[in-house]
């Protein structure tokens, strides 16, 4: 449904997007996942064939956004992250511009409007005036001129961004249950966990490269492959000996002395090596009172993989 190949974007002497390639199936829902300036709001317009790429070919259902970018847009529905203002125009009002710019027959026109508005609960509010909605509501109505179309790939930018926590359980539910239309979503959001629940792929990008794709789950496996440990000695002159004797360990990563005798690192291994790893530091006389493994979370591994490729440490990541 969605192919890109060896997308790059070039601004100036910003690299938003490098050499980024992946590829979508019918029905798939992905989280587009990067901090802030990684380069997901570039990859998105380009798909939605609003920025010309620099190099690379976007495909989707399996035509190219170069030949054929009229053809690629009514197949696209896009959820930009911000929106133009439009005084005096009602949710119904607008709903209907956007479905005679698609050219949709006056009789089919009202009865798709219905149903998107029915679908994404507009329907109480379609008499209000777009100026005057909520942050909810506009996301709604974001949505729902997303829709009118009746989009193959649904390209949503941040479309939880400022949702309180009700609205976003609700944008979930309607992501998910575009899924189960046949729809391909790909959807982007800073915030890794809030995608990995309604998601059953995951990119992950940084400086415009691709950090990780794969399936949740394998992108849940290979992130949390490994161990955070915090090691707490009673004499605190003895740290820095530590860190010597850990960094020529294999599957070591990040040593970080702290404060009073305190010390973490990333051990990538199985959980067999915590004991051994143990006891070689109680053998070489490391006065150890406390050595306690933590499973990191999804976000504490994104955190360190994202500052990684920052020009942080050892640049053995992912
Ligand atoms: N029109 C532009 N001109 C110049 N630089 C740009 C332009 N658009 C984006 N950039 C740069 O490209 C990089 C990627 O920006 P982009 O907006 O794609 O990131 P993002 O992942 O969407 O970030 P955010 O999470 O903040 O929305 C940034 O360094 C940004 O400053
Ligand atoms: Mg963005």
């Amino acid at each position: 449904m969605l192919k890109v190949d060896n997308l790059t974007k070039i601004f100036g002497k910003t690299r938003a997007v490098d050499d980024l390639s992946f590829e979508l199936e019918e029905g798939d829902v992905c989280g587009f996942i990067g901090p802030n300036g990684a380069g997901k709001t570039t990859t998105m317009r380009i798909i939605a064939t609003l920025e010309e790429p620099t190099d690379g070919q976007v495909r989707v259902g399996g035509e190219s956004i170069h030949e054929e970018p009229y053809r690629i847009r009514r197949r696209i529905g896009f959820m930009p992250d911000h929106y133009g203002t439009y005084p005096d125009m009602t949710c119904r009002d607008y709903l209907e511009f956007y479905a005679r710019a698609y050219e949709i027959e006056p009789k089919a026109r009202a009865r798709r409007i219905d149903g998107i508005m029915d679908f994404t609960g507009l329907g109480d509010i379609a008499d209000k005036k777009v100026e005057e909605l909520s942050k909810g509501m506009r996301q709604r109505l974001n949505l729902s001129r997303a829709l009118i179309n009746d989009p193959k790939l649904m390209v949503m930018d941040e479309p939880a961004a400022g949702l309180d926590p009700r609205a976003r359980v609700e944008l979930r539910y309607l992501i998910r249950n575009l899924a189960e239309q046949g729809k391909t979503v790909f959807v982007s959001s800073h915030i890794l966990t809030e995608l990995s629940e309604i998601c059953d792929h995951m990119l992950i990008i940084d400086q415009g490269r691709k950090i990780s794709f794969g399936s949740v789950e394998e992108i849940q496996r290979g992130l949390r492959e490994g161990f955070e440990i915090r090691v707490r000695l009673v004499d605190p002159s003895q740290v820095e000996g530590l860190v010597r004797f850990l960094v020529q360990r294999p599957g070591i990563q990040d040593v970080r002395p702290g404060e009073n005798g305190v010390l973490l690192f990333s051990l990538r291994d199985e959980a067999e090596r915590i004991p051994a790893l143990l006891r070689e530091a109680v053998n070489e006389g490391f006065s150890v009172m406390e050595f306690r493994p933590e499973t990191p979370t999804m976000e504490d591994v994104f955190m360190r993989i994202t500052g990684q490729t920052n020009g942080g440490n050892n640049g053995n990541g992912a």
